[in-house]
Formats: structure tokens, sequence, C-alpha cells
């Protein structure tokens, strides 16, 4: 069997895997920030570089397969050095204020003052504390203090009235045009197109015919670049939030989602990665439309309508005793065929066999249908 040694330990691998595949059944950590296992994304930003023995240049370990024989350092001077100097640049061509963050106003670069004059940037970055350069950036220990970028022109996109786009904090790692095109399937973000010295137009800006709404580019964004407005401002730090784990309540696919709640308020969903169904991945419904559950028109109980017409509020038993007792006398007074059911295209495989199954075997009618069959 073919094998690698990594930081001086063998390690046998199947054809098809990875340096970083390899490494991490090793339990070897190696950074990685365009790095997207769902679409197999990556080669781009170069922080997963590793010493391969006899290479005359650095490898990515995400992207780079394993060959029978390598030896590999992922903990070189060399590669911590270049780990160092890739995330420098990346701090520097942006505007990275959570550095800055703990810095008087007054010290502040121009660029960073004029910015804060910004409608929709008189707020932290949102991503601080969740954001994969910010923790990368700690973790390797590079000085950011005096990494002060030129002030530059980044395309803006708040028109959106769910998603803002800054990409002033835009790594450019291509990671929101993958998901969009391989998960999404709405090619709305061009292809990124490989490291950024061989085109430096390229922005992840969207196209709107093409978008569905969906968020997955917002999730998949590993900085502050992609944010959801609603969340904006509201500090959606991992440790500073209680993550609760729910199933979607729109339609029948059950959906995992990770709800951030802050005193008692949804701030931000996003789906489950690794759990099934949806594989981290939502529609704009069960990623956005979250508001209804504070609504005050909501019903949360049960409505008896009066002789008059008015409603009354009723127990669930009550109203379930009332629904019975009414299929009761229908058909005894006129026959099963007197009653139908429609069933509802956003409830569960299971409560729609169930409904279907009153009416055939209980209530002994044909009579049922299914909002989705039209
Ligand atoms: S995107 Fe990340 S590194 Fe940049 S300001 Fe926001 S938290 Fe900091
Ligand atoms: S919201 Fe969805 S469809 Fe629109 S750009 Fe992002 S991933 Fe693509
Ligand atoms: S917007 Fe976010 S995901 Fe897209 S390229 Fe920029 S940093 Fe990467
Ligand atoms: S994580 Fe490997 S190149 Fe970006």
């Amino acid at each position: 069997m073919s094998s690698v040694t990594i930081n001086g330990t063998q390690a046998s691998f199947q054809p098809g895997q990875t340096i970083l595949d390899v490494a991490e059944s090793l339990g070897i950590y190696i950074p990685t920030l365009c790095w997207l296992p769902k679409t197999g994304h990556g080669k781009v930003c170069r922080i997963c570089s590793v010493e391969v023995k006899g290479r005359d240049r650095l490898l990515p370990a995400c992207s780079a397969p394993a060959e029978d024989g390598m030896v590999i350092e992922t903990d070189s001077p060399l590669v911590r050095a270049t780990r160092k100097s890739i995330l420098s640049l990346l701090v520097a061509e942006g505007r990275h204020d959570c550095f800055l963050r703990k810095l008087p106003p007054d010290l502040w670069p121009p660029y960073q003052k004029a910015a804060g004059d910004m409608p929709h940037r008189e707020h932290p970055c949102p991503a601080e504390g969740k954001c994969q350069l910010q923790a990368l950036t700690m973790k390797c220990n590079v000085p950011v203090k005096d990494l002060v970028p030129e002030p530059g022109h980044f395309p803006l996109d708040d028109e959106h009235p769910m998603i803002t786009r800054d990409f002033s904090r835009c790594v450019q790692c291509g990671r929101c045009a993958s998901v969009c095109s391989a998960i999404q399937v709405n090619d709305a973000i061009p292809p990124q197109f490989g490291r950024r010295a061989e085109k430096e137009s390229w922005w992840p800006v969207v196209d709107y015919t093409r978008c569905t709404h969906c968020g997955e580019c917002v999730q998949a964004c590993p900085t502050g670049a992609l944010t959801a407005k609603k969340a904006y401002g509201l500090a959606v730090r991992e440790d500073k939030v209680d993550t609760v784990r729910t199933t979607c309540p729109y339609c029948g696919v059950g959906c995992q989602l990770n709800l951030s709640v802050k005193d008692d308020r949804i701030i931000e969903v996003n789906g489950v990665e690794n759990a099934s169904p949806n594989k981290g991945s939502l529609c704009v419904k069960g990623r956005f439309g979250y508001d209804f559950i504070y609504s005050k028109e909501r019903l949360t109980d049960p409505l008896i309508r009066r002789q008059d017409g008015s409603f009354r509020k009723a127990s669930w038993d009550e109203a379930l005793d009332l629904i019975a007792a009414k299929f009761s006398e229908t058909i005894e007074n006129h026959g099963p065929d007197a009653v139908a059911g429609v069933a509802c295209a956003r409830s569960i495989n299971e409560d729609n066999y169930q409904m279907q199954k009153l009416f055939r075997a209980v209530f002994k009618t044909n009579n049922i249908d299914h909002c989705a069959r039209t």
C-alpha cells in the first residue's frame, strides 16, 4: 500500500486522497481558508501550503494528491513563514478593522475613518469572533497592528434586502461562487479564477437575475464580506450567542437549522453542515424568513367560530372534539362521500400518509387530495 511520511510519521493512504486528507487522518492540523470540502473547491489561498522534500515549491495540501514516498513537513520554519506572509497580505489588502478595534479612533488610518462614515459601516464587523481569517491570523501570531492597507476601491452591494456584500472584507477565496454553482446550481456569481495575480478584477458580484436569495454564499463566506443584514450590528460572535438546533418549519423536507439566539431573539439562521437532508443548505425562506415567529398576529390557540361568525379561543381538546363530532354527524347523515380532505404539501410525508389513511380506511371515502397535485 502507498504511504507518505508527515512530520516524521508514516501513514498509508488510498488513491485520490490529498495531503490534507492524510494529515487529518493522523490528527495533524493544517490551516485552510478557501478549502470547502462539500464542493472540493480549494487551491486558491495557499494557506495550507506544506513543504515536500525534493519539490522546489510548497504544495497546497487541500488539493495536492498524496503520492507514494512523499516526505512532508506541515510546520517547518518555511511553512510557518509562508503562512504568516499570506495572512499578512490578506489582512493588509482589505478593511479588516476588527484588528484595529482596540486602537482609539484617532489612531485609525484614514481609510478606516472614512469607512466609519459610510451608512452600513458604522457597526463593527459582524463576522468578528467567527471569522476564519481573524482566527487564523491570531492562531498564527501574525502581527497586524501595523498592517495599514492603502485606501482602495472595493465594490459594495448593499441593495439586497437580506444580504450585505461588502467586498472590502473579501479575500477572494471563491467559496461563494463555488457553492452557488455546485450546490445551489444557480451560477449567480462568476467563477473564481485562481490566484489573484492572474486577474486583478474578479469580485464575487452577483447576477440577481440568476440569484434565488438562498444565502448559501453567506454561509460559505469565511470572512465578514457576506453577511445577513438582520444580523448586522448584533455581534454574532460564537461565544456570545446560543446555538439552537431545530427543524425548518416551512415544508416537509425537514432541513436542519442552527439558530443563533441572543437575548431570546433569533439573530441568524444557518444550515447544519453534515446533517441530512440539507447538508448545510437552505432556501430563502428557511434562512431568512423567521420574523413571523414574533408576529403579534400569529395564531397560538385554536379558534372556534361562533354562530355570529366571530371567533373564540378554544383548547386543542375542545377543537379536536368538535371536528370529530362534525365529521361523524356529516357522515352519519349524508354518507362518507359527503366529506373530503385536502392534504398539505408543507406537511411531512408521514402526516400526508396518515391523512389519506384517515379518509380511506376510517371515513371510507376516496375524497382525498393534495395541494401539490395541481
Ligand atoms: S472579515 Fe474577519 S478579519 Fe476582516 S474585519 Fe471582519 S472579523 Fe476581522
Ligand atoms: S444567495 Fe444563493 S443564489 Fe444568490 S448568489 Fe448566493 S448562493 Fe447564489
Ligand atoms: S465574498 Fe466571501 S466567500 Fe466570496 S470570495 Fe469573498 S471572502 Fe470568499
Ligand atoms: S486552503 Fe488550500 S489553497 Fe486555500
